[in-house]
């Protein structure tokens, strides 16, 4: 697999993490993730007797148990108890990760620790601000990462594959975004004009200002506001003033983390609702439904060609005009991978 280890992963929604080892294999590492005093602690998954998953094991404080014999581990992940063995060895260590709980995220830093820096982890709206009433949820996917990375690095597919569930027009397919590398991600910005309302936000056409930020390791921070017909040319089709803070309708957020687990297997997890001052649950639980159906037909896609490249792997693309940011952001992560390593 082609991607940066020198980056935050996301391994799960804090909400779903308890007080048992949780078990997440990212890169092809297994993982275990379990909470301690100071936060969340990240160890390979697999004890250093017998190699049996610590996954399986007990949390006591900082520490973890293998519960097949006994062996206890810090959260550094040393060897700190061999039942009926006072010798410790000096080596008795696993494999620990930098993780941390940000966002309302698990996150884990799967290269260099020494380089794993908390300004790096993209800047999403957490489920428990505040100011926002957000849905969450989570999928798995048998395809690699990166196939859903570029789908989500490219928003033409919207007017096929999302006629239904987003309402989308062919108007995504024949427009094109502005696409703004960053340094760890590219930004995508565009106006949709006269575009029907999204269920839940109302009847008659609106102009949708939209920009999102897709960033290493394949993480998508999208925020967008619908405005009555006309703004995006009183605007001079260029960006409102302030995207975050716009006056206007329908303000919402998404976070989409899509994380490689093996080769050919990926878990995407996902945000959306309104600010808080713009809708209420209902409107939330009414954009999670078309969450979930939009989700699964992007999954059904990817996941057919997935199968399809299998088949003859050999076969080469041919990107058009729309995989501008596809590109952008696969190079950003070839260089960074390959950085890794020099
Ligand atoms: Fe873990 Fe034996 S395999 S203690």
């Amino acid at each position: 697999m082609n991607y940066t280890r020198n980056a935050w992963y996301v391994a799960a929604w804090s909400c779903d993490l308890s007080a048992e080892p949780f078990a997440i294999t990212i890169l092809n590492e297994p993982i275990v993730l379990y909470r301690t005093f100071k936060g969340v602690a990240a160890l390979e998954d697999r004890c250093v007797h017998r190699l049996a998953p610590l996954s399986r094991g007990r949390c006591e404080g900082e520490n973890l148990r293998c519960l097949y014999h006994g062996v206890l581990f810090d959260a550094k992940g040393a060897v700190i108890e061999i039942p009926g063995q006072d010798m410790i060895p000096p080596n008795a260590k696993v494999r620990a990760y930098p993780a941390i709980n940000k966002h309302d995220w698990i996150l884990v830093w799967m290269g260099d620790p020494a380089k794993a820096d908390e300004s790096l982890i993209p800047q999403a709206v957490g489920l428990s601000d505040p100011n926002w009433l957000l849905g969450y949820g989570q999928m798995d996917y048998a395809a690699e990462a990166r196939l859903i990375c570029d789908n989500l690095c490219d928003f033409s597919h919207l007017s096929y594959v999302h006629a239904n569930s987003f309402g989308a027009t062919e108007d995504w397919a024949k427009s094109r975004p502005n696409v703004i590398p960053l340094e760890r991600g590219v930004r995508f910005e565009r106006w949709m004009i006269s575009q029907p309302r999204m269920t839940g936000r109302g009847e008659g056409k609106a102009d949708v200002w939209q920009w999102y930020e897709f960033m290493v390791p394949g993480v998508l921070l999208m925020s967008s506001v619908t405005l009555p017909e006309g703004s995006a040319a009183k605007c001079n089709y260029k960006a409102p003033a302030a995207d975050r803070a716009l006056e206007g309708e329908g303000i919402t957020f998404t976070s989409q983390a899509v994380t490689p687990l093996t080769d050919k297997t990926a878990r995407y997890f996902f945000s959306w609702g309104p600010r808080k001052d713009q809708g209420d649950e209902k409107l939330r639980d009414v954009l999670m439904g078309v969450a979930d159906m939009a989700f699964t037909e992007d999954r059904l896609m990817i996941e057919a060609q997935q199968r399809v490249i299998d088949h003859d792997p050999k076969r080469t693309i041919m990107p058009t005009s729309a995989d501008k940011g596809v590109t952008l952001f696969n190079r950003l992560v070839e260089k960074m991978a390959k950085e890794d390593t020099a």
